[in-house]
């Protein structure tokens, strides 16, 4: 997207913005790249689960169904930190710098389950080193969509709720030619999609964990090789529902990121629909979005859903 249409978007004028550094050409915040070093030498642990997802993928969706197995769907267990406490976000750089999260994962007890928006390649090597127990869990979305958009500004902002409307957004963005902070979502979902052949990596939808959340959780389940009773795999569907996650402060991001993320203007749990591009999208921006994901995707056996 060109940037000077950036300008247009009435950002909030108090927002943190960073400088975005490049990493072997993958966009990253600078903080990070000055010390990339420290991420990337950073020590996996075999027992360690990955979340890895591309950004406002599901990823805190997907980090609160593993959570509440992992604790047999104790809700109070789950709710002893916020999910970004709880599962160290690897390359993150606010409020502490990178190398300081890179010491808290350090410090933190086994069994660890981290946060990643990396694409593949540029994954510390010790995950794949250690053949993690559970390498990743993959968590990937894309509506053409709303939610990319959000990630989008991300570039930028690096805080997609400072944005005013989406709709001014949407209206000022070039649809296909998104410079994005963790770079291009093409190359990310391929790079993972390819990576699972080679090693254990779990490769969720959004859209199908909306549609059959139960199902979806078992595999999970299946996945971290946990047995779950119906009545555990009822406890989680129903706490990680759009719904409770929404009012659940330990979920929503309320208690994270404060003075940055204005919820007022969008909260983090926003919709939590399949498909609501539909809501923002043109038929011009649609049909240009189709042309540059049949072109760009043309090279993988990856299919997404755009609508359930
Ligand atoms: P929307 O902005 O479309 O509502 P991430 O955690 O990767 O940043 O993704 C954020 C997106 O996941 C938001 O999408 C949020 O609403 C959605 N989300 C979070 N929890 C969810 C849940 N339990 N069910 C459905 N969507 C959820």
């Amino acid at each position: 997207m060109a940037t000077d249409k950036m300008k247009d978007l009435n950002l909030k004028e108090t927002i943190t913005r960073t400088e975005l550094a490049e990493v072997e050409g993958v966009p990253l915040t600078k903080p990070l790249t000055i010390t990339w070093d420290q991420v990337k030498k950073f020590k996996a642990r075999p027992d360690d689960v990955l979340i890895a997802t591309y950004a406002k993928a599901g990823t805190t969706w997907t980090q609160e169904i593993v959570d509440m197995i992992q604790q047999n769907g104790d809700t109070e267990k789950c709710r002893r930190e916020t999910t970004y406490k709880r599962h160290p976000f690897l390359e993150w750089f606010f409020p502490e710098p990178p190398s300081l999260r890179v010491e808290l994962a350090n410090a933190m007890p086994s069994p660890r389950t981290l946060k990643t928006h990396l694409p593949v390649q540029l994954l510390p090597p010790s995950f794949w080193e250690q053949n993690c127990k559970s390498t990743a869990v993959m968590a990937t979305v894309f509506q053409k969509q709303l939610r990319n958009s959000q990630a989008l500004v991300m570039g930028e902002s690096l805080v997609p709720h400072a944005l005013r409307t989406l709709r001014a957004f949407l209206a000022a963005a070039d649809v296909t030619s998104f410079s994005v902070l963790w770079g291009s979502w093409h190359d990310h979902v391929k790079g993972w999609w390819k990576a699972k052949d080679k090693h254990r990596i779990l490769y969720l939808f959004y859209e199908d964990m909306k549609q059959n959340p139960k199902q979806e959780i078992q595999k999970i389940a299946k996945f971290l090789e946990k047995d779950l009773s119906q009545e555990v795999l009822n406890k989680i569907a129903h706490n990680t529902s759009f719904e409770v996650m929404k009012e659940n402060p330990m979920a929503n991001y309320t208690k994270d990121f404060q003075g940055i993320m204005d919820h007022s203007i969008s909260p983090f749990m926003r919709k939590g629909a399949v498909a609501d591009w539909k809501n923002y999208f043109t038929v011009a921006q649609n049909e240009k979005f189709d042309e540059d994901y049949k072109k760009k995707m043309s090279d993988t056996s990856l299919v997404f859903r755009m609508e359930l």
